[in-house]
């Protein structure tokens, strides 16, 4: 358990916090692609506490702005898309990609009072379907060389879904390796073959086995932790007792997201971004090393599950996430339904807004977790005395050079697992034709 007050600082996000100010030194992803894609491409966003709006100019040129306009306070969502910009319906004050004021066409002939008017303003990148947002001093770093980023765009799928929850705890059950034993568990197990797109409904490695029968079966996994230049490696060991070891290497990218496999074909990165202090947004990339990604059918796996345009989840705390006990004695784990999605937003939801860490009692199974906070703990501090250098990717770190991060599972037979992981990950990246997922 941790105070109150390291609580509130680790998970409180606003302008001028302290973990805001960690947050705002990476990029955020701020909407899918797929959101502008209407005839009217405007979206509010709310990103870290801040009230924003984007839009793509008829140019294809992406703005986001602040969405309160600074004549007298309407809302900029409204606005009409011309000109390259947003002009406000209200007065016709015009505001460029910039949030530059360029035109006030009420105001006296010749005045210059535009030129002294400016609001809010982020730049903004699209990457395979996600449009990330620099929201940091100073001019943005590079991305990562991540496989998401990397892969071209017909292999990775994007997709968010909205949890009414602190962002933080979003992310600890991301790097929980031990609660896919149980929340997850299904109680009989499904054809591999019906799993396409979904989480743990392939087979295990190299194995008949199915994920689901291995986590089942194997509850009590050996995790350890390591730092890397992303972030932090999170391995979990599945000793089968004749000798095999089942490893699961799963990964965080500070400061909040996670890249984990989803099946031999596929990873998922995902970033936890806090919308404000008490709800965020989950943003996955899937990537495939193999064919390329079957974006209709994935999407409408998740759209059953979710309602646009802000893409929450149907079933949540006011349906008691479709709860059934019926289902929970004979089925799954939950009784919520075979979409784990649905498992982790229970999980992270009934904690509360932002759980409550004072009364908390970590375990073994919990390093991850605990390795997390001490390294944003680290980061506050850093920044608070000026040392932006040290926090993870920064600092004459070249992010280009930051690959991957590996995400597999496979199955070591000499109990050389370490081994069995990297050559895991190296055969994938040599064996994936459609782009260059080699690592040097
Ligand atoms: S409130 Fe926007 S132009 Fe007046
Ligand atoms: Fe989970």
């Amino acid at each position: 358990m941790i105070s109150q007050s390291l609580n509130d600082s680790l998970t409180r996000v606003g302008p001028g916090t302290p973990a805001g100010a960690v947050l705002r030194r990476y990029w955020q992803p701020a909407a899918l692609a797929d959101e502008l894609a209407g005839s009217r491409p405007v979206v509010p966003v709310r990103l870290l506490g801040e009230d924003l709006v984007l839009f793509r100019d008829e140019a294809g040129a992406l703005g986001l702005i602040g969405r309160r306009c600074p004549h007298r306070g309407v809302d900029l969502c409204y606005g009409r898309l011309e000109d390259n910009g947003l002009r406000c319906p209200f007065h016709g004050w015009h505001f460029n990609r910039d949030g530059q004021c360029v035109e006030q066409p009420g105001e006296p002939e010749g005045s210059r009072m535009h030129e002294n008017i400016r609001t809010t303003s982020y730049p903004v990148v699209e990457k395979n379907g996600v449009i990330f947002a620099w929201m940091g001093p100073g001019a943005p770093p590079a991305f990562p060389a991540f496989d998401c980023f990397r892969a071209p765009e017909a292999y990775v799928f994007a997709f968010k879904g909205l949890w009414e929850c602190n962002w933080l705890q979003a992310l600890e059950v991301g790097i929980d390796p031990a609660h896919a034993s149980f929340l997850h568990r299904f109680l009989e197990d499904e054809d591999p073959a019906d799993g396409y797109g979904k989480q743990f409904r392939d087979k295990a490695a190299d194995t008949e086995v199915p994920m689901t029968r291995l986590l089942r079966d194997y509850p009590r996994p050996e995790i350890s932790v390591e730092d890397t230049d992303f972030g932090m490696r999170i391995t979990a060991l599945r000793h089968l007792g004749d000798g095999r070891t089942h490893v699961r290497v799963t990964n965080q990218i500070f400061p909040e997201a996670i890249t984990i496999p989803m099946s031999r074909e596929m990873i998922i990165t995902q970033w936890h971004v806090p919308i404000d202090d008490e709800r965020c947004y989950w943003y996955a990339m899937f990537t495939s090393f193999g064919a390329p990604v079957d974006k209709p059918l994935m999407r409408q796996q998740r759209l059953k599950e979710h309602r646009l345009p802000d893409y929450a989840p149907l079933k949540n705390a006011r349906n008691m996430w479709g709860y059934d006990p019926v289902e929970q004695e004979g089925l799954t784990y939950t009784g919520m339904g075979l979409d784990i999605n649905v498992h982790d937003q229970w999980a992270v939801e009934s904690m509360g807004a932002i759980q409550d860490r004072t009364e908390e009692h970590l375990g073994k199974t919990d390093v991850a977790i605990i390795h997390n906070r001490r390294k944003l703990r680290a980061a506050i501090a850093a920044l608070g005395e000026g040392d932006e250098a040290d926090l993870p990717m920064r600092g004459g770190i070249d992010p280009a050079g930051v690959h991957g991060p590996a995400a597999n599972d496979t199955i070591s037979t000499d109990g050389d697992w370490r081994r069995a992981w990297t050559a895991g990950d190296a055969k994938r990246r040599a064996a994936c034709t459609g782009w260059d997922a080699t690592i040097d």
